[in-house]
């Protein structure tokens, strides 16, 4: 790797990160040189639209052989197994995207002399397409077996129009977040959005009506932060709404009770916190919200 320019890069697992890292690193003046995945068929119509130098390999071994990094962009559990199957050296460059795990799934390369990282899309690639497009602007989390290969991938972020993120040691913790922010919220939407099928509402509607609204409380929180952005009944003190709110999901909904109590009570000390509630009505909303039916506020 010459100090100053761009690595050859190769990708072994061509599902969505490697589609759209490649895509990505290609547009943006690195050069591809060799892909492999499992199933033939993946890594070649991508050799095939990138251009004909690229090599679309029969083994990881060949990809670790012709680029100066290689992504490991297989399933996580397939990390391990991937990396140990290919003889490395101190030519190699080796990475993973894996955002719960640390460089040391690549001890194996390390020790044959290679210099290993990981390169975490702080982002969720749902399809090849959404990946590209929400690319630029992310945080990507990295952590390098040397300072020189943390410079390497940390221009790599910049020529991605990412911002880089340093991070050492267990990212677990870090990973915990991004799940919860990003995969929770789906989930949460899902359920929110199920709801409306009791206002004779389709789901697909309703998740139609409330993206604007989280558009704007994502914009409200870019734009003002925490505790500034939260709105709602528990930030204005409205107990008895927020009573009505659990007799309603006890009728139609229970077994969205207790996630909706958890975070109403988790939503408290944000109010607190933003000022526009006290203690004394903390009290009551948490005392409502022990009550099955929320309690004998009106
Ligand atoms: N998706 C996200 O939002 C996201 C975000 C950040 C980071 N990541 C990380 O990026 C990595 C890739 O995730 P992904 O979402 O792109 O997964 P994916 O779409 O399932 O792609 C993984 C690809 O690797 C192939 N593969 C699996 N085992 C292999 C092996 N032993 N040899 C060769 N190819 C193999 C898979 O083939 P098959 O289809 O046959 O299994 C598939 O084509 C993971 O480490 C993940 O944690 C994902």
């Amino acid at each position: 790797m010459e100090p100053g320019s761009h690595p050859t890069l190769g990708f072994i697992g061509i599902g969505t990160v490697g589609t759209a890292l490649v895509e990505a690193f290609a547009q943006n003046g690195y050069r591809i040189v060799a892909l492999f995945d499992r199933k033939p068929a993946s890594s070649e119509a991508l050799a095939k639209r990138l251009s004909s130098d690229v090599l679309d390999a029969d083994s990881p071994q060949q990809v670790a052989d012709q680029a100066d990094v290689t992504f490991l962009t297989v399933s996580d559990d397939a990390i391990v197994s991937v990396a140990d199957s290919v003889q490395w050296s101190a030519r190699n460059g080796v990475v993973h995207c894996n955002g719960a795990a640390s460089i040391d799934l690549l001890q194996r390369a390390q020790r044959q002399g290679a210099m290993v990282g990981a390169l975490h899309p702080l982002q969720s690639f749902a399809n090849v397409a959404q990946a590209r497009k929400n690319i630029p602007g992310s945080a990507f989390a990295i952590e390098a077996s040397t300072a020189e290969f943390e410079q390497v991938l940390h221009d790599m972020v910049d020529a991605l129009g990412g911002t880089p993120l340093s991070l050492h040691g267990s990212k677990v913790l870090y990973h915990a977040s991004a799940v919860m922010a990003s995969n929770y919220l789906v989930t949460l939407l899902e359920l929110a959005s199920g709801l409306w099928e009791h206002l004779g509402i389709s789901q697909a509607e309703g998740l139609k009506a409330l993206l604007p609204l989280v558009r704007g409380t994502v914009e409200n929180l870019e734009a003002i932060g925490l505790p500034a952005a939260l709105t709602g009944p528990i930030a204005r003190g409205d107990v008895g709404t927020v009573k009505r709110h659990v007799i309603a999901l006890g009728e139609v909904a229970p077994e969205l009770l207790s996630l909706y109590k958890q975070l109403a009570r988790h939503t408290l000390p944000i109010a607190l916190a933003k000022g526009t509630i006290d203690s004394e009505v903390v009290e009551r909303l948490d005392a409502a919200l022990k009550e099955p039916r929320g309690g004998n506020e009106s």
